[in-house]
């Protein structure tokens, strides 16, 4: 197989659309066809380098090279024992299977399983087969038993033509990730913090790139900036209209500054206290290159307020984001590309929405697809746990000056 036509599948996270929107920005691919996207699994034709690629993204779990299609049963074991056969020292392997979850598919696995690491031992070779009881291996066990180093985690999925097959080249660094969230001073749980995941996802909707001028201006603890400065971004703003979200964030950006992963790549950041409302006083015209962000979200809810006290909500949020537009549209460059949290709150089984797009559209911002598949387009996507009351739709405007 030429290195072209690998055909990659990537695992994605929970929000599977989002996260495909994601790889399809990043990768500049403009759509997928729908036979691919089967999640969380997403077959991308494309040449990468899949270890720097997970490091950027947001919303895969795992990169894998197809190594094999339509293969029974046996034709499985045989090639995965042939790759396994080439490893030097002691094998460790791992298998996950992504058909449907059932006892069936797991016992099948085991049994994969065990028979490659019966023919692997009657060769003479020391073998561990990494099995957890469980029908897929978490990122965590693929890295903690070191099977991309030592051997291998093997993902396949049945179907009626038979095996597919793939190997895992990268998993997602949840340790940086973990850390990046848990281990930051400076944190708000009242204001509520956005997942960084979900930031970097955002960051890289945006097509952010480290020559541009990015803009938080509801900047919070500085989630969306910490992000940011992770994946190489150098000119970073935040702004907020508190002075504990300024100090928290000034915080974090230096905790940041002092971890070995990130060591000069910031250039200039600054942060000061500004009602959004007044932006375009302190920034001068057309100076940003990107502005996301997680705006004021209302008061937090209990989940039995009445419907009309929502309405209300969601009404006084719309003037305040039409506000912010309004000055994004002063120092935003032309062409310029605003990625925007609008939240909707969940009412019985209904969401109640916040509609800005015509308003935005007589500001001169137009909502760009976030995602196409065969051909539809998906204009934002809903990030929200069936528990929370308060939805985040995820959203991207451009500003239509040229
Ligand atoms: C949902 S929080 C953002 C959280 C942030 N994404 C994080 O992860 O830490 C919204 C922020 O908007 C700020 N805010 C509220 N009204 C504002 C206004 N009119 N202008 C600027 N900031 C405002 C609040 O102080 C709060 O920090």
């Amino acid at each position: 197989m030429s290195q072209n036509t690998q055909k990659n599948w990537f695992i994605l996270g929970n929000n599977p659309e989002l996260s495909a929107a994601e790889i399809s920005a990043v990768l500049n691919l403009d759509k997928f066809e729908k036979k691919d996207f089967q999640p969380p699994l997403l077959v991308v034709e494309k040449k990468f380098d899949a270890k720097e690629l997970i490091k950027k993204l947001g919303g895969t779990i795992k990169i894998t090279e197809e190594i094999g299609e339509n293969k029974n049963q046996q034709e499985l074991v045989s090639l995965i024992i042939n790759d396994l056969k080439k490893q030097n020292g002691k094998i460790h392997f791992g298998l996950s299977d992504y058909s449907f979850k059932s006892s069936e598919n797991l016992y099948r696995l085991k049994k994969i399983g065990l028979a490659i690491k019966k023919e692997l031992k009657q060769l003479g070779l020391s073998v561990r087969f990494a099995f957890n009881n469980e029908q897929i291996l978490s990122s965590v066990s693929v890295d903690k038993n070191d099977l991309i180093k030592k051997g291998g985690e093997y993902i396949y999925i049945w179907k009626p033509s038979g095996f597919s097959v793939a190997k895992t080249v990268a998993v997602q660094p949840f340790e940086s990730f973990g850390s990046r969230d848990f281990g930051r001073p400076g944190r708000d749980s009242l204001s509520g913090m956005l997942p960084p995941k979900l930031a970097l996802i955002m960051l890289n909707l945006a097509k952010s790139t480290p020559s541009d001028t990015l803009l938080d201006p509801f900047c919070g603890s500085g989630t969306i900036i910490n992000e940011a400065i992770a994946l190489g971004i150098k000119n970073i703003i935040g702004t907020d209209n508190s002075e504990r979200a300024i100090k928290d964030t000034q915080q974090n950006v230096e905790w940041l500054k002092s971890q070995s992963i990130i060591k000069d790549q910031l250039s200039t950041f600054d942060s000061f206290v500004s009602p959004v409302e007044n932006l375009s006083n302190h920034l001068k015209k057309n100076s940003i290159d990107k502005i996301i962000t997680e705006p004021y979200l209302g008061k937090p809810l209990k989940g039995n307020e009445k419907y009309e006290t929502l309405v209300h909500q969601a009404n006084d949020l719309k003037i305040l984001y039409l506000q912010a537009f309004t000055e994004f549209k002063k120092i935003l460059k032309p062409g310029g590309t605003v990625v925007f949290i609008i939240p909707c709150f969940k009412q019985g089984n209904n969401w109640i929405r916040i509609g800005l797009e015509n308003e935005l559209l007589k500001i001169g911002f137009k909502s760009n697809p976030l995602l196409k598949l065969n051909d539809k387009e998906y204009g934002y996507f809903l990030y929200a746990r069936p528990d929370q009351k308060v939805g985040r739709e995820i959203w991207k405007f451009v500003n239509l000056d040229k």
